[in-house]
């Protein structure tokens, strides 16, 4: 099966599993993983920030975030396709006891003026607004990019009512991989980051949180709270490390065949594809019918995507997509 579901249904490579085998371990509970020390700290450096802390997933890494921002009863204002909104089993709500204020954005992509009007005043009965969460690249956005200007807009507003900046980077590497900017220069805008490893990069399991050593303190706790402190964690993290030395240049590829593939069903015309909508790995389209319709020919042809609505399908590129399977993919829309 072409396996297009998602980014995350890549398997470690041998050399990865090599890596794995390698890679010196200790007790990561006691601080003692030397593999998982020198990969927090390589982490940290690149996006600008004191520390980071490996963690299992890219939920746990949002919601120990939240966590560390948020006092009960606050509120967090994000986009309404965000993952934090949509896909993480209300967990604010029950870890943190926040409310989230989602936001009508364009692809998932919040815009500073509705986010600025959408800032609480402090009145007793007001809900405290306290964190704005950007996710990018969006993931039910299609795979949109933030732009430096409009975060930069973001961390003016930020500052200016006293709020913290998140950013959810699980696929924060399909967006350095197009250059609009340097890990460093997006990650000291915000107060805490979480990337993913376990999506386009390709490692089986790791994500990370990124702050300062003062918060990834407290945060190391919560991840004991939560049952995400583990022991010979180098296993995982030597993964995470050989995805991102050796499997970050393949993103753009991913990128593009997302977008050749919006120009080859544009030109089809059967289903409504824009490939100007198109910015990184993933690829939304519409179906004349159902896309459950859709999805079965797909299956026929051995091809595998999700429904992302009634009658739009999403399809994500990652790097066990080999140059064959791709043409498959373009044959099967011509
Ligand atoms: C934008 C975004 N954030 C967070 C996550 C959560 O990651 P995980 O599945 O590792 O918990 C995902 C998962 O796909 C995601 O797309």
């Amino acid at each position: 099966m072409i396996d297009l579901r998602s980014d995350t249904v890549t398997r470690p490579t041998p050399e990865m599993l090599q890596a794995m085998i390698n890679a010196p371990v200790g007790d990561d509970v006691f601080g003692e993983d030397p593999t998982v020390n020198a990969f927090e700290e390589r982490v940290a450096a690149m996006f600008g920030q004191q520390a980071g802390l490996f963690v299992p997933s890219g939920v746990m890494g949002n919601q120990i975030c939240l966590y560390e921002l948020t006092n009960p009863g606050d509120e967090i204002i994000l986009d309404n396709k965000a993952h934090i909104f949509n896909y993480e089993a209300s967990t604010a709500a029950w870890l943190s006891s926040v409310q989230l204020r989602p936001l009508q954005g364009k692809n998932g992509i919040l815009d500073p003026e509705a986010v600025e009007a959408a800032v609480r005043t402090k009145n007793d009965w007001d809900p405290h607004t306290r964190v704005i969460a950007v996710e990018n690249t969006t993931n039910k956005g299609g795979g949109a990019v933030y732009s430096m200007p409009v975060l930069k807009t973001l961390r003016e507003i930020a500052d200016r009512h006293g709020l913290f900046l998140h950013l959810d980077g699980a696929r924060i590497w399909n967006a350095l991989a197009e250059n609009p900017y340097s890990a460093a220069e997006i990650g000291s805008l915000f107060d805490t980051i979480s990337v993913c490893f376990s999506k386009g990069l390709g490692a089986p399991v790791g994500s990370m949180v990124l702050s300062t050593a003062e918060r990834i303190r407290s945060a190391r706790r919560t991840r004991k709270m939560l049952g995400g402190g583990m022991r010979q964690t180098g296993l995982l993290a030597a993964a995470a490390a050989y995805a991102l030395d050796h499997h970050f240049d393949k993103l753009k590829t991913d990128n593009e065949r997302a977008r050749k593939l919006a120009h080859v069903i544009q030109k089809k015309g059967r289903y409504a594809a824009d490939p100007e909508n198109v910015f990184t790995n993933i690829l939304l389209f519409d179906t004349p019918g159902p896309a459950e319709q859709t999805l079965s020919e797909l299956a026929q042809a051995g091809i595998s995507m999700t429904a992302f609505g009634p009658q739009t399908i999403r399809a994500v590129f990652h790097f066990q997509i080999t140059d064959d399977e791709f043409t498959q993919v373009c044959d099967f829309f011509k």
